[in-house]
């Protein structure tokens, strides 16, 4: 029997990125949750979604951010459950959530009243019964009822992930959990990955102090992990990376050579102030703008149904090719 390729990038992870504890378990859970559903004719999608955290020092008070709120991640877990994928959301802990993602804004207690008309006050009894104000909380019973659903057809495996370290060890393990059902997987890569980092062994334990002056930071360049997932981890599915760039000019040239280099199917280009109304899924055959009007915001369509409708045919194809 053939043996898995290991690559280098397999080596550094093992040696320069803190292994989490529950990987193992966590990989074994992925790997039931696609057997399950593929047995019942689904597919499944993995879904990665906002942003990495890179600690400065072992026992963290700084780190740095990758920006992402993680909707686009929640919403677009949404559509894929609504077109009959099962998802893995592979998400940053605290960042947006499916159906709870429409109601972020809102504080608990707004959204809350007693029964009755009794306001709760100081003086009053506060043991009236506490009720929904659904003025605060519009659609709330819609979301509510899909959200129900999808939890009885347990359509959705949730796995958190703070840290840049936790991320990269847990998309290795769903690729590999993944790699089992082929074709019928594909991987969404939606979060913002941190392309610089500290290596273990060269992080301090300790706070940086500032009575030392100022602070110079030498960091090393993260491996980039779509190469081993497309060629070694999960060599059959269906695998789309995102692009994002604050400059226009240079974000097709970008995704193309991405496609280029990781010979994977597809990549969403964004740039970061139109990534609401406006991207591109580049193929190495196509090139599909993807845009959301006035009257589309009006109407209340999002842009990630479009991108999940482009994606679902085009791995439809995929699957039968
Ligand atoms: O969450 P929102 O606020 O709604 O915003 C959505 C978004 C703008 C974050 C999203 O649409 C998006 O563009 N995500 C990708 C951002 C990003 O990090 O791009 P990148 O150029 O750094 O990475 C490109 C691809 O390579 C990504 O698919 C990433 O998963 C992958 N990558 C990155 C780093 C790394 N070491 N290995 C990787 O494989």
């Amino acid at each position: 029997m053939a043996k898995p390729r290991i690559s280098s990038i397999d080596g550094k992870l093992a040696e320069e990125f803190a292994v989490p504890s529950h990987v193992e378990e966590v990989k074994e859970k992925m790997a039931a949750f696609a057997r399950h559903h593929v047995a019942t004719g689904r597919r499944v999608v993995l879904i990665t979604s906002g942003g990495t955290k890179v600690p400065l020092e072992s026992r963290t008070v700084r780190f740095l951010d990758n920006f992402s709120s993680g909707r686009r991640g929640a919403s677009s877990a949404e559509y894929f459950m609504d077109s009959g994928y099962a998802v893995i959301f592979l998400h940053r802990h605290r960042s947006l959530y499916p159906y709870a993602r429409m109601f972020s804004n809102i504080n608990m207690l707004d959204a809350l009243k007693f029964s009755g008309g009794g306001g709760g006050g100081a003086s009053s009894s506060n043991s009236g019964e506490v009720v929904v104000n659904q003025q605060a909380l519009p659609n709330i019973a819609k979301a509510l009822k899909r959200y129900q659903e999808v939890k009885e057809g347990e359509l959705l495996l949730p796995i958190e992930f703070s840290t840049l370290s936790e991320y990269l060890h847990l998309l290795k393990a769903a690729a590999q959990a993944l790699s089992t059902i082929g074709s019928k997987a594909m991987f969404y890569l939606a979060a913002a990955v941190s392309d610089f980092y500290i290596p273990a062994s060269e992080m301090p334990e300790h706070k940086i102090q500032s009575s030392n002056g100022p602070l110079q930071l030498s960091l090393n360049m993260v491996p980039k992990i779509l190469s081993p997932l497309v060629k070694d981890w999960a060599p059959q599915a269906f695998v789309i990376s995102f692009k994002l760039e604050t400059d226009a000019t240079i974000l097709l040239d970008k995704a193309r050579r991405a496609l280029d280099t990781y010979r994977h199917q597809a990549v969403v280009a964004n740039v970061l102030d139109s990534r609401r109304g406006y991207v591109v899924v580049v193929t190495p055959e196509t090139q599909a703008e993807l845009i959301i009007t006035e009257e589309d915001v009006k109407n209340d369509v999002e842009i990630e149904e479009r991108i999940v409708s482009n994606l679902t045919s085009a791995h439809n194809k995929f699957i039968t090719q």
